[in-house]
């Protein structure tokens, strides 16, 4: 069998948001090892400084800044700081738990500001310079929640992450006809500081079993396909959202339960 040969970003610079930890950072260091120059831009400005750090003791080529991607002023600093934007990965994201009755309004609308309005912004800043170049590629960070409800998140991070999908969806078609394309990664259940903050191992065990390939997806799995989306091999990828979950939406039991049911037909 004759495999591809790997993705290459030479030349290309990368800005990944919310890079500091997590599946942002694993795609920071996807993009840092396929030759690409990366910006690690996140809220906590000491972690994405280390971030890049590391990025850069094993050959990489990174620098790093403190942005909050709701504030016009500071992602435009962050446009700036990267010089030219090739590909941006809108990637923060927070959440609520609370069910609706008892989510505060403030944080409701935090949630839509970072994890909706960020990517707004970010997108904003970079579509001009991207448009003149003729060139560009966005990915933003939905979530399989995005098709249905989030299972540990509450209803402000559902909404925003099904706006995400909408937006990506007009931005892709409004973009497209300047060699910028836009698309959504949609991860099921990854295993994250996120993930591990919200939800103890019985949920985790729970979450393993909806997922058919029989594993939580890691932050690389959702890597691999933001860098595919963000190569010039995805050319004709155009404001898709690509649920990488194992299978996770394809049924609404357990496999364990599905199976019973089929040797119980038997
Ligand atoms: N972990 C999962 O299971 C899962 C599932 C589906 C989707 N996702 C999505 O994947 C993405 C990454 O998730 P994760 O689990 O790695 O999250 P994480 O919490 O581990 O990392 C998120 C990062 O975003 C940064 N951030 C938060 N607010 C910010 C802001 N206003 N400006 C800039 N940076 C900010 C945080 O400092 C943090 O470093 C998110 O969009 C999330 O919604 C995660």
């Amino acid at each position: 069998m004759s495999h591809p040969a790997p993705l290459r970003f030479d030349g290309r610079t990368a800005v990944v948001t919310g890079a500091a930890r997590g599946i942002g950072n694993a795609i920071a260091h996807g993009f840092a090892a396929g030759g690409a120059t990366v910006v690690v831009a996140d809220l906590d400005e000491a972690a994405a400084a280390a971030a890049a750090q590391e990025i850069t003791s094993v050959g990489g080529k990174a620098s790093s800044l403190g942005v909050d991607v709701t504030d016009e002023a500071q992602v435009d600093a962050l446009v700036a700081h990267a010089g030219t934007v090739d590909i941006l990965v809108n990637n923060a994201a927070i959440t609520t738990t609370q069910v609706v009755e008892e989510t505060d309004p403030e944080a409701w609308r935090r949630v839509l500001d970072v994890n909706l309005t960020g990517p707004f912004l970010c997108s904003r800043a970079v579509l001009p310079g991207m448009r003149e170049r003729g060139y560009g590629k966005i990915v933003n960070i939905a979530s399989v929640a995005a098709k249905r409800i989030s299972f540990n998140a509450g209803a402000s991070y559902t909404a925003s992450k099904a706006g995400l999908v909408a937006f990506t969806r007009h931005l892709a078609y409004e973009a497209a006809p300047d060699g910028i394309s836009v698309n959504a990664v949609c991860p099921g259940p990854v295993l994250t500081p996120m993930l591990a903050e919200m939800a103890d191992e019985a949920t985790l065990n729970a979450r393993r079993k909806s997922v058919p390939r029989g594993r939580l997806a890691t932050p690389e799995d959702q890597a691999e396909m933001v860098l595919y989306l963000a190569s010039d091999r995805a050319d004709m990828l155009c404001g898709q959202a690509v649920d990488v979950d194992g299978g996770a939406l394809l049924g609404w039991y357990d496999t364990d339960t599905y199976f019973e049911r089929r040797r119980a037909a038997r």
